[in-house]
């Protein structure tokens, strides 16, 4: 048997920090399935795929070699885990991985990758699509406004130019489409566990975290 810890919420919680931790401390695996919604998103962008051509876009999602090696993002062999990142690619994700077929091909992979191991996932459908089994669920949320400051921040400490307003918009836009499209719409799975990181530091989250794993070990769960 492997062991299936799902991490989902909106964006900038805290979700890939604390599952990138948590899996370091119990020798797990992470996998970050938005990184690889977000690679799909930036070979689009690249090659001027416009957002309303779907076709196209599906045809993308299944040619592309997205892989996963640690907390690095390989797309067709090129390390994009920095570009990934940059506001062009955020902006754009949402439509992306709105696309059911695009969804399909990734939830397989993502389930390819993380069979036969343990794994830490993080993302927006892992308790409730991706592994609906998963024996631990946890769905991490923050106030609109503290989780756009950490992106903020986090951007800017990478050295990107941006506006707090546009970071703040940008987000509220995202979690509106990501909470309200049809196929996987980020919802709280039935059982997950509940931590509003508004007020918490990194490593209070952590320990509540492990407060849980420890129930699950124990057999109170
Ligand atoms: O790090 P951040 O919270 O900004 O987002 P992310 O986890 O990198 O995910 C980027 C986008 O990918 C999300 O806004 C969703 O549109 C999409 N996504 C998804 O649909 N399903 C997932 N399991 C993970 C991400």
């Amino acid at each position: 048997m492997t062991i299936k810890i799902a991490i989902d919420g909106p964006a900038g919680a805290g979700k890939s920090t604390i599952a990138k931790k948590v899996a370091r401390l119990l020798g797990f695996t992470y996998i970050d399935t938005g990184a690889m919604y977000r690679a799909i998103t930036l070979k689009v962008l690249r090659e001027n795929i416009p957002l309303s051509d779907k076709q196209k876009i599906i045809e993308i999602a299944r040619k592309s070699d997205v892989f996963l090696e640690g907390e690095k993002v390989f797309l067709d062999g090129e390390d994009v885990s920095e570009e990934i990142r940059k506001p062009a690619v955020s902006e754009k994700v949402s439509i992306v991985s709105q696309i059911p077929e695009v969804r399909k091909i990734l939830v397989n992979k993502q389930r390819e990758i993380a069979k036969d191991k343990n794994v830490v996932m993080d993302g927006r459908d892992i308790g409730t699509v991706v592994f609906p089994e998963a024996q631990l669920k946890f769905f991490l949320t923050a106030s609109l406004e503290e989780r756009a400051k950490r992106r903020y921040e986090e951007l800017r400490n990478k050295g990107t130019d941006v506006k707090y307003e546009k970071v703040l918009e940008e987000i509220k836009v995202r979690d509106d489409m990501d909470s309200k499209r049809k196929d996987s719409p980020l919802i709280i799975p039935e059982n997950a566990i509940v931590i509003d990181t508004t007020h918490l530091t990194e490593e209070e989250v952590v320990k509540k975290v492990f407060e849980e794993i420890k129930k699950i070990v124990r057999g109170e769960i």
